[in-house]
C-alpha cells in the first residue's frame, strides 16, 4: 500500500513547493492528490487556461520522486461559469437555489453544465494525460457531499419526464406501477409529471423511488461522460472517485463499475459523531472511532470495485487529527492515525492518503487538522504517518482473497427503507452496520457485496434487509449450499414500491415457505422478552406450515428456518444477531472468536492483522499478550 496526501500548491506560495515535496518523500508519502478544486486558477477567465503553475507543481512533485493522482475540478464551478448559466445551481427540496460560495452547486442534469464539465475534463486530460508524473485520475470530489445528489431544477424535472418515459413507454404504464389512482394522482402524458416535491404531506413512495433511481442514475452517468474523456486521452491510466461515508445517496455499485479503483474518504472520528452510534459508544471511541467504522467502509467500497480488475480500492483522505465539520471534534487517540492507515492495508488497500498535506490558515477548512500545523512545523499525525510507512515496508505488500462471508448490501434497499421507514428508528445502514458488526466481533472477515454479486464459495451469506428482490436473486439464494440469513423486510415491495401479490418476502417464498401477515414499529424503549433477547424498534407476524426455530415469550416466531435459509422477521438485537451467527458458523464450520471489546482482526493472504480500538490496554486471548491502546499485532499466517 502507498501512502499519500491531499495537496493544494495553488494555497501555498510556489516557494514553498519543493521542500514540501521534499519533506513529503522524507516521511515516507509517494502519492499525493492535487487539482480537484483548482477550476478558477486553472481557468481564471472564460476559455483562457493557465495551465502553468500545474505545470510546475507537478514537475516539481515529480521531480521529488512523487507521482500525482490528478483530480477533475468539476465540483467547484467558477463564479463566472454560474454567471454565464445562473440554472446550473441544483435547486434544493424546498426549492431554493443554492447560492455560490461553497462548493457542490451544480445539478447533474443541467446539459450545459455537463457540457462545460466535459470542457475542461477534456482541456486537463490533452494536457496531462501522458505525463509521466500522472498515477491515477479522480473524478470530481465526493460525489453526493452536502446533500447534493437530489436537485429539483427545470433541468432535473424534464431529464426525469425523459427517463420515466423510457421505463414506462406508456404513462397508462407509469400510472398503474405507480397506484396513481389512488388520491386521484393520474398523469396523462408525461410532460405532466414534477419531481416529488413540495406536495402537500408526502408523495407517492413509487415515485419518489423512482426520482431516487433517476437522481442515482445522473451521478453515474455524470461521472461517465468523465471517465470516457480521461479513459479516451489518457489511456492505460486509472480513474478513481472518492466517495463518503455512510452515504447511500446514489448507487455506489453503478459507479464503481465504471471506475478502476473505488477510494473513499475516513474520517472516523467525524462519522463516530454526526451518526447513530449510542452515548456509550461515543464516549467510549470518541478518539478513535468505533472499531467497525473504517473496516465497514473498506469492505463497502472494495466491493464496489470490478472484480474483473481486481477489486482495487484505497483511502483517498484519511483524517490526520481534529476535523471541522462534526458537532465535536476531538483528537485522535496518539496512534490511531497510524493504526487506521494499518488496517486498511489489513483489508487490501492500494493506496491511503492523508488530508491533507497542510493545515489551511483561511478559509472554510482552516480548524481542519494535517499532517502539518499552518506554520509548517510537524502536527502529531506526521509521525505516525512515518510509523505507519516504517511498519507497511516491514511486512512488504498485502493482498486480500474472498472472505468467508459475503453481507449483501443495496443501495436501492436504503432508499426504500429511507422513503417509508414505517418506524423512525428503522435505519438501513444502521441494521446493516449492526449485522456487519455481530460478524466482526466474532473475529471474522467479511465481503459486503452487491445483490447480483456472485455468492458462490461463500460459506456464510447474510442479508440484513432487501426490501426489493432481483430478478434470479431468491433462486440464487436457494441453489446456494451455505447458511444463509435474511433480515426483516426482506422482499416486502415489488419494484415500483407495491406491496407483492401474496404478500412478503414475495418472491423469497420460492426460498423459504412463509408469508408475513402484519408489519409492527416499535418506538425506542421498548424491548419485549424473549429467550436471551428482546424485541425492538420492528416485528413481523408469519403465517408459515414452518414451526419457528426462535419464539419471543409470548410464542410469536422470530426466526424460521427452512434447509440452508432463515428468515429473521424482528430487528435482532445484538444477542439474537450473536445466537444466528453462532448456528451459521458452527454449520458451516467457520470457526469464531470470542473478541474483547475493541479487539478487531483482519487477514490478508500474508498476515493477520490485530487492532486494538479500546482507550485502554486489553488482554487477547488469540495472542496471550496484552495489547495498548491504539496499538496493533502483526504476525504471519
Ligand atoms: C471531505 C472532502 C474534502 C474535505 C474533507 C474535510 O468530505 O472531500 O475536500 O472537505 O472532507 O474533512
Amino acid at each position: 500500500m502507498k501512502l499519500g496526501c491531499c495537496y493544494y500548491p495553488e494555497h501555498w506560495p510556489e516557494a514553498m513547493w519543493a521542500d514540501d515535496a521534499r519533506r513529503m518523500r522524507e516521511m515516507g508519502l509517494a502519492l499525493v492528490r492535487i487539482g480537484e478544486f483548482a477550476w478558477s486558477r486553472l481557468e481564471p477567465e472564460p476559455g483562457h487556461y493557465d495551465w502553468g503553475w500545474l505545470d510546475r507543481a507537478i514537475d516539481t512533485l515529480h521531480a521529488a520522486g512523487l507521482e500525482v493522482i490528478l483530480g477533475t475540478p468539476t465540483a467547484t464551478p467558477p463564479k463566472w461559469l454560474v454567471d454565464t448559466m445562473p440554472d446550473m445551481v441544483a435547486i434544493d427540496e424546498k426549492g431554493r437555489p443554492c447560492g455560490f460560495g461553497s462548493r457542490r452547486h451544480y445539478c447533474f442534469s443541467h446539459e450545459g453544465y455537463r457540457a462545460e464539465a466535459a470542457r475542461i475534463v477534456t482541456a486537463l486530460a490533452e494536457r496531462y494525460g501522458r505525463h509521466p508524473a500522472l498515477h491515477m485520475w479522480q473524478t470530481d470530489n465526493e460525489y453526493g457531499c452536502h446533500d447534493t445528489v437530489l436537485s429539483f431544477s427545470d433541468a432535473a424535472a424534464s431529464a426525469f419526464r425523459g427517463w420515466c418515459a423510457a421505463r414506462y413507454g406508456t404513462v397508462e404504464a407509469l400510472n398503474a406501477a405507480w397506484g396513481n389512482v389512488f388520491w386521484s394522482m393520474e398523469y396523462r402524458s408525461f410532460a405532466e409529471i414534477d419531481p416529488p416535491h413540495l406536495t402537500v404531506t408526502e408523495a407517492n413512495p413509487a415515485h419518489w423511488l423512482d426520482y431516487r433511481r433517476f437522481a442515482s442514475d445522473q451521478v453515474a452517468s455524470f461521472n461517465r461522460e468523465q471517465v470516457d474523456i480521461l479513459r479516451r486521452l489518457s489511456p492505460g491510466t486509472p480513474v478513481t472517485h472518492n466517495f463518503m461515508g455512510f452515504f447511500t445517496e446514489f448507487d455506489h455499485h453503478a459507479v464503481g463499475r465504471d471506475i478502476d479503483v473505488a477510494t473513499w474518504d475516513s474520517y472516523p472520528l467525524g462519522f463516530l459523531e454526526q451518526f447513530w452510534f449510542s452515548g456509550e459508544e461515543k464516549a467510549a471511541y470518541f478518539r478513535q472511532g468505533h472499531p467497525d467504522i473504517a473496516a465497514f467502509h473498506h469492505d463497502l467500497y472494495r466491493g464496489c470495485s470490478p472484480k474483473e480488475s481486481g477489486s482495487r480500492w484505497g483511502v483517498m483522505e484519511q483524517q490526520p487529527g481534529p476535523v471541522n465539520w462534526a458537532r465535536f471534534n476531538p483528537a485522535p487517540l496518539p496512534g490511531m492515525v497510524a493504526l487506521w492507515t494499518l488496517e486498511a492495508a489489513a483489508h487490501g488497500a492500494e493506496l491511503t492518503s492523508y488530508f491533507r498535506w497542510r493545515q489551511a490558515p483561511f478559509a472554510q477548512e482552516q480548524m481542519h487538522a494535517g499532517l502539518l500545523r499552518p506554520d509548517s512545523t510537524e502536527a502529531e499525525a506526521a509521525g505516525e504517518a512515518r510509523a505507519a510507512a516504517a511498519v507497511l515496508a516491514g511486512i512488504g505488500p498485502q493482498t486480500t482473497g474472498q472472505a468467508p462471508v459475503a453481507l449483501v448490501f443495496s443501495y436501492e434497499a436504503a432508499w426504500t427503507i429511507g422513503i417509508q421507514p414505517q418506524g423512525q428508528n428503522f435505519r438501513y445502514l444502521e441494521l446493516a452496520f449492526e449485522w456487519y458488526q455481530a460478524l466482526r466481533v466474532r473475529g471474522l472477515d467479511v465481503d459486503i457485496l452487491a445483490p447480483d454479486a456472485d455468492l458462490s464459495g461463500y460459506r456464510m451469506v447474510l442479508v440484513p434487509t432487501l426490501p426489493i428482490i432481483p430478478a434470479g436473486f431468491a433462486d440464487k439464494l436457494a441453489a446456494l449450499d451455505c447458511p444463509v440469513l435474511l433480515g426483516p423486510r426482506s422482499g416486502s415491495k415489488t419494484e415500483s414500491f407495491c406491496i407483492p401479490e401474496g404478500l412478503a418476502p414475495g418472491d423469497l417464498k420460492r426460498a423459504i415457505p412463509l408469508t408475513v401477515t402484519r408489519v409492527e414499529s416499535l418506538r425506542d424503549g421498548i424491548a419485549e422478552a424473549a429467550e436471551g433477547f428482546t424485541v425492538t424498534r420492528w416485528r413481523e407476524d408469519v403465517a408459515s406450515g414452518l414451526a419457528p426455530e426462535l419464539s419471543d415469550k409470548a410464542g410469536r416466531g422470530v426466526v424460521y428456518a427452512h434447509g440452508h435459509v432463515r428468515y429473521c422477521a424482528i430487528w435482532p438485537d445484538r444477542a439474537l444477531l450473536r445466537r444466528l451467527v453462532e448456528r451459521m458458523a458452527g454449520k458451516a464450520g467457520v470457526p469464531l472468536l470470542d473478541l474483547p471489546e475493541g479487539i478487531r482482526i483482519r487477514r490478508t493472504a500474508a498476515h493477520a492483522f490485530t487492532f486494538n480500538y479500546a482507550a485502554e490496554s486489553v488482554f487477547v486471548p488469540h495472542l496471550g499478550e496484552t495489547l495498548g491502546p491504539a496499538s496493533w499485532h502483526i504476525a504471519p499466517r
